[in-house]
């Protein structure tokens, strides 16, 4: 067995969330009504399982195991993407996802141990370039279904009014 490399443990974290990361598009996939924010969940899902099992095989490589931890919000955060009840809008704002990073992202600082070796480099960079990319599709996906809540909820107001005036009409009507 090698040395330990000094990245293993980000190796891990990133095996170990990218996992959770499946577990979750996976069950949001299942649950949201929209054609086109399945197919979004659906690509991230499958690039979250293959993240994990590539850091997975990588860390094998590199002559260990992959150490299972829990997140403790894992469970939680199960719940929401599972839930049939919440609305898609309501799911991104709960789990913070498909969020602008400000400035810059958690990814930025995964390149700086110097001692990174080629393979792992090379995993590390598309890894990152993937995760960025899924996160703008995800802001998308988040734009279209805040954007059609807050279509609804314009339709009602107006549905209102319409009541209103449609009473206020009869009213006059009934005094003549
Ligand atoms: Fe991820």
């Amino acid at each position: 067995m090698s040395d330990k490399p000094s990245y293993l443990g980000l190796l891990n974290s990133i095996a170990v969330g990218e996992a959770d990361g499946e577990e979750l598009f996976c069950a949001w996939a299942a649950a949201t009504p929209r054609a086109d924010v399945k197919a979004v969940l659906e690509a991230v899902m499958l690039r979250e399982g293959e993240h994990a099992k590539s850091f997975a095989k990588r860390i094998n490589e590199l002559g260990f195991s992959v150490r299972p931890s829990e997140a403790p919000s894992h469970a939680s955060r199960m719940a929401i993407a599972r839930s049939t009840t919440l609305a898609d809008c309501e799911k991104f704002e709960q789990l913070n996802i498909g969020v602008a990073p400000m400035g810059t992202d958690v990814f930025a600082r995964f390149m700086d141990d110097l001692t990174i070796d080629i393979h792992t480099g090379e995993l590390m960079g598309r890894y990152i370039s993937e995760e960025r990319d899924s996160n703008r599709m995800l802001q998308g996906c988040r734009a279209a279904v805040a954007a059609e809540a807050n279509g609804s909820a314009d339709t009602s107001a107006i549905d209102a009014r319409l009541e209103r005036i449609e009473s206020a009409l009869a009213a006059l009507l009934a005094k003549q």
